[in-house]
């Protein structure tokens, strides 16, 4: 019988949040896995044994034993290859992934037949961003009958606490221009450029925010068919954003290419502790309503990025689990709405949604 879920990076920043969730709901049914057997036993131990440990690469996929038993798999770090997706699909696990790397989602997307042909279900684009900020794409566009363009605005906290794999994908993407969509045509856009203010409502005001490679500003415009979509970042503290802004303009992040220097950014980012926790989500998305131009602006505020990543996550797990979805490859806005997931959380994550009509 497959009754058991394995967290994959189980006992990592997000996968622990993750795992001890699950771990209540399904006592004794979930493996926190990764390379390390010690860190996952000791890990399994704070859990009093609701968490069971694994020690799992997934170079090497599962043991014949355990790769009849899982139902679902929820992948908690950045992989460059789909083969252990495959071995998911091929042996009919269910899938889950927070990443946010929007070059591997793609190939996974391209998994489609495989994963339908073994009635399998790979829900993409689960987190904070992407994940809530595609929820809130769609809750915009409900709103309007038509939606030409979507702003995402996201700023996380820089005394907020993000794991190793979260920072080196963040550090990675300082360096690295990527393409947008823009009506029908693809653009080259640098990263970490090309600022513009939004109101983040509150006492957070309005900051400036800058390109950033997040994988939903490359999604939504397949899954909702808005043409022009947009993510940018920045940072509680003002004076980093605009050091990360100058940095980038004078170049100095081509630098990050080199291995000495891209280790040191990351430790370094690692070490920072100074602002808050507070993440906060802004979408800005134009269109029509009943034959008039209309703005619909919507605001998400919280703290801990991780926290909420893996409350999504473990969500999105325990319908995958307890329920049948449909087969195939899915962003998490073809299967899921943004309001229950909200009312699954504290109170101290707050949302709110406004409608402008333009002239
Ligand atoms: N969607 C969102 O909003 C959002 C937000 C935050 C983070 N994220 C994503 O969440 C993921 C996890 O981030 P994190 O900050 O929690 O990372 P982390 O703390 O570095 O955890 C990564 C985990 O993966 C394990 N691992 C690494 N390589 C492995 C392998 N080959 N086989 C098995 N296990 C392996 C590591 O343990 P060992 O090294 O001991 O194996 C570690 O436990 C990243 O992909 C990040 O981009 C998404």
């Amino acid at each position: 019988m497959k009754d058991y879920i394995v967290v994959v990076g189980g006992y990592g920043h997000v996968g622990q949040s993750i795992s001890r969730q699950l771990g209540e709901c399904f006592p004794g049914k979930v493996y926190a896995a990764g390379r390390n057997l010690s860190r996952a036993q000791q890990f399994s131990r704070s859990t009093n044994g609701k968490v069971l440990p694994l020690q799992l690469n997934i170079a090497g996929g599962f043991d014949r034993t355990l790769r009849d038993r899982v139902k679902l798999v929820v992948m908690c770090l950045d992989q460059t290859d789909t083969s252990f997706v495959r071995f998911c699909f091929e042996n009919g696990i269910d899938y889950v992934d927070v990443s946010a790397n929007h070059s591997f989602l793609a190939q996974v997307e391209q998994l489609q037949a495989e994963a339908k042909a073994n009635e399998a279900t790979a829900i993409l684009s689960i987190g904070l961003a992407p994940g809530l900020t595609n929820l809130m794409a769609y809750h915009a566009k409900s709103l309007m009958d038509h939606t030409d363009a979507l702003d995402i605005s996201i700023m996380l906290g820089m005394g907020d606490h993000h794991g190793k794999a979260a920072i080196e994908w963040t550090i990675d993407n300082l360096g690295n221009d990527f393409e947008v969509v823009r009506g029908d045509k693809k653009v080259a856009v640098a990263s970490f450029a090309d600022g513009k203010k939004t109101n983040f409502g509150g006492p957070l005001g309005s900051r400036k925010a800058y390109r950033f490679n997040f994988s939903d500003q490359h999604v939504l415009p397949l899954t909702l068919g808005v043409p022009t979509v947009s993510t940018r970042l920045c940072f509680d503290s003002v004076a980093i954003t605009g050091l990360l802004a100058g940095l980038k303009a004078s170049g100095m992040f081509r630098l990050l290419r080199y291995k000495p220097v891209r280790s040191a950014a990351v430790q370094l980012f690692g070490r920072m502790k100074f602002g808050t926790e507070i993440f906060a989500v802004k979408i800005d998305a134009w269109g029509k309503r009943d034959h008039e131009h209309v703005k619909v602006e919507s605001f998400l505020q919280g703290t801990s990025e991780a926290e909420i990543t893996a409350k999504v996550a473990a969500f999105v797990a325990e319908r995958a689990y307890r329920a049948e979805l449909p087969h195939g490859v899915y962003h998490i806005e073809q299967l899921f709405e943004l309001n229950p997931i909200l009312a699954s959380m504290d109170r101290s994550t707050m949302f709110e949604t406004r409608t402008f009509h333009l002239q």
